[in-house]
């Protein structure tokens, strides 16, 4: 596992970029794998600034995002559809048709899962992953105990994650119950993945995937088995390893 330690959020943000612009400029019809949630965000701030300075092209791009909450419509304001469309598919060159991320809203879930890991067959894996990981090391929606063998599955949130994701919505109640997810398995076909993780609040997760060896009760520990991963977090958020080391 190569690390990267940042000072800070930012600059955690401009390494993934770079490396992200580099994968592009290299085989512009690249599939990226992209996830959601706070962590990201400055990463797409940083290449929708390359892209208005020229760095990237995203028109031969396509893209294979991690997971949706089941029952949200792709135009609800909490749908991932939504917020990728909002934070960075909007504000590139991007082909729309070439973005792919579950679709919440159906009737047949299973059928859905088994369409959106074809998706990852046919136009994926992605050349580049990108991941965030959870406090408990969840990685997509896979909470402690998904199996490395899983796909792209139904998961039922827990209560501590609907709890943790309330916020955006008006009440509890609005909190979808089940999301889909990307399996362990389908994120690891990737050919290579960066993992970001910023503040302290991530810790104690980035030291337990330094240290754990493979253990299905910390998902993010699957990634060891994989060649190609690059972590790139920032001080804080590896304050405990460099204590230990
Ligand atoms: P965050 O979420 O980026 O909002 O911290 C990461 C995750 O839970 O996977």
């Amino acid at each position: 596992m190569n690390v990267i330690v940042a000072n800070d959020y930012k600059e955690m943000s401009q390494t993934a970029s770079q490396m992200i612009e580099e994968q592009i400029t290299e085989k512009p019809d690249s599939v990226l794998g992209l996830a959601t949630g706070g962590t990201p965000l400055g990463t797409y701030h940083e290449l929708i600034k390359g892209y208005h300075e020229g760095r990237a092209d995203y028109s031969l791009l396509s893209t294979i995002n991690l997971d949706e909450y089941v029952g949200l419509a792709p135009e609800h304001p909490q749908s991932y559809r939504h917020f990728m469309d909002q934070h960075l598919f909007r504000l590139i060159n991007i082909d729309l048709e070439n973005t792919h991320i579950p679709f919440g809203k159906t009737e047949d879930l299973e059928q859905e899962c088994s369409r959106y890991e074809k998706v990852i067959d046919q136009i994926g894996p992605p050349d580049l992953q990108l991941l965030g990981i959870g406090e408990n090391g969840h990685i997509g929606f896979n909470e402690p105990g998904t199996s490395f063998d899983s796909e792209t599955h139904i998961v039922h949130l827990t209560d501590s994650t609907r709890e943790a994701n309330a916020r955006f919505f008006e009440s509890m109640e609005d909190v979808p119950t089940k999301a889909i997810t990307m399996g362990i398995r389908s994120i690891l076909k990737s050919r290579k993945i960066i993992l970001l993780a910023s503040g302290e609040r991530k810790a104690e997760a980035i030291l337990q995937l330094i240290q754990w060896e493979l253990d299905e009760q910390f998902p993010a520990s699957s990634l060891k088995s994989h060649d190609d991963i690059t972590l790139i977090v920032d001080k804080d958020a590896y304050k405990k390893v460099q204590r230990k080391g």
